[in-house]
């Protein structure tokens, strides 16, 4: 006899839950959850599977048209190009920071050019989607909404419907009948990335999946889930603030680490197409404790703003904060500042933070994080029109950086006329108009900028 598990159904909503409650969290409705049972027989999906046989690489053909575009560029740019066909996406980030939106959009852009979108929603009811969507001026009839949790009804119904895209939003929230554990573990997470897998690779549907992420800002659930998709993006930013930032951690079709980057409104994410613009505030110069910086990710060079603030500690063991680039840099950083150039910061808290909320992990940012603590601690602003770009070793010595072109082309269009960047770049630069390269050996040379 084929075993049964028991979920409880709102009649309502229609939403589904592990356990029985007097008062449905999606709807508010009293007293409409009502027992249901799933059965534990395989689904007769069989037909979706993959069945092939050794080909000639020579004899494969990638046709441009796998890849289609979805009508949001910076989301196509961080995809690669477009979303390809049969390829399974996670979209992990911090609660409230728009993985829910950014999807209804792409799904309305992407069932306006006629393709069929089944949006499953293990969270939100269909009403809260409606909802969204109206706020968002979307609703497309090729978009369709289907409130369930149970993957073998979600597999069934994909194989019925025969969607071009699928969302699953989000994965933590479904689980398979098949097996003895809550939905969000680790062992229902694998089941259900192993049957979406298969769907994206044997219908060639695109699949997305929304993940929630951990403390530690990691999607939950085993590793292995991001070994298993084909591209993983994350949205950064802080959701209270209003610009997100989408980056490419991993991606099979495109280059990693590319972003893109989104200002929230009431009406969705939109695009910032320069986001140059919205990460510096001028040309700096102003205030002691900032310096620009030209930050390369992906494929796209921006100016981003390093701020500092170094203050007289009043704890026994000096702070040391790092906001949006890597903590256990900034204490190098400051032991070099100290050994290489003679400014002493052990009796000082410092606090370094790139303005925006994005993250800057190239060593390039180590220039940039120096003066701006060092202006901090001198009191003493940047020449106006500066930017700074460079890795510091841990003798002070500057060494060269990738890139390094487009970054002074990025400060050249933004207004900027001097560059700190380190001696070993100078050589393999070409002829640039409208900014003085100051080449510099050592990090002692980049304090003589401040007198
Ligand atoms: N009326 C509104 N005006 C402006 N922004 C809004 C409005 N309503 C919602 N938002 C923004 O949308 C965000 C929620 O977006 P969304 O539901 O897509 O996030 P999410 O990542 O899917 O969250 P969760 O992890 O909870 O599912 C809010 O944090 C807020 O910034
Ligand atoms: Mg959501």
């Amino acid at each position: 006899m084929a075993k049964q598990k028991r979920i409880y159904r709102c009649s309502s909503c229609g939403q589904v839950h592990t356990q029985w409650m007097g008062k449905c969290p999606q709807c508010n409705e009293w007293n409409t959850l009502a027992e249901d049972v799933v059965s534990k027989t395989k689904s007769a999906s069989s037909d979706i599977s993959r069945k092939s046989t050794p080909v000639s690489l020579s004899q494969v053909t990638a046709s441009p048209s796998m890849r289609r575009k979805c009508g949001i560029d910076e989301l196509d740019r961080v995809l690669g190009g477009g979303v390809v066909e049969g390829s399974l996406v996670l979209i992990g980030g911090d609660p409230g920071i728009g993985k829910s939106t950014i999807m209804l959009q792409m799904a309305d852009n992407l069932a306006v050019t006629g393709l069929r979108v089944l949006y499953v929603s293990g969270e939100e009811s269909a009403v809260q989607i409606k909802m969204r969507s109206e706020r968002l001026g979307v609703g497309s009839e090729n978009i369709l909404i289907y409130p369930e949790v149970v993957l073998e009804e979600i597999r069934e119904q994909i194989t019925i419907l025969r969607p071009d895209v699928v969302i699953l939003d989000s994965i933590q929230s479904v689980f398979s009948s098949q097996i003895e554990a809550p939905p969000g573990s680790v062992s229902q997470i694998r089941e259900s990335a192993g049957v979406l897998m298969e769907i994206a690779k044997g219908m060639n549907t695109v699949v997305f999946v929304v993940g929630h992420v951990t403390k530690e800002g990691w999607i939950a659930g085993p590793k292995m889930l991001e070994h298993m998709v084909d591209t993983v993006l994350y949205f950064e930013g802080d959701s209270s603030g209003v610009y997100r930032i989408l980056r490419a951690v991993k991606n099979r079709f495109g280059t990693s680490g590319e972003i893109g980057v989104f200002e929230m409104k009431s009406a969705g994410l939109q695009e910032v197409h320069d986001p140059s613009s919205i990460f510096i505030n001028g040309l700096g110069g102003d205030v002691a404790g900032s310096s620009i910086m030209g930050a390369v990710e992906g494929s796209r060079a921006l100016l981003v703003e390093v701020q500092a603030l170094v203050s007289r500690t009043s704890y026994s063991m000096p702070k040391r904060i790092s906001i949006g680039s890597d903590q256990s840099r900034l204490s190098v950083l400051l032991a070099v500042m100290e050994k290489r150039a003679g400014v002493f910061l052990s009796n000082s808290d410092v606090v370094v933070n790139i303005a925006g909320g994005i993250r800057v992990a190239e060593p390039a940012v180590d220039l940039a994080v120096f003066m701006a603590i060092a202006g901090s601690a001198l009191d003493k602003p940047l020449p106006k029109g500066t930017v700074c770009m460079g890795e510091i070793g841990l003798n002070g010595e500057l060494r060269p950086v990738n890139h390094m072109e487009s970054r002074l082309k990025e400060a050249i269009r933004m207004g900027f006329s001097r560059a700190l960047i380190p001696h070993s770049n100078l050589d393999s630069l070409g002829p640039l108009k409208g900014i003085k390269p100051i080449a510099l050996n050592h990090v002692r040379e980049a304090l003589s900028i401040f007198s």
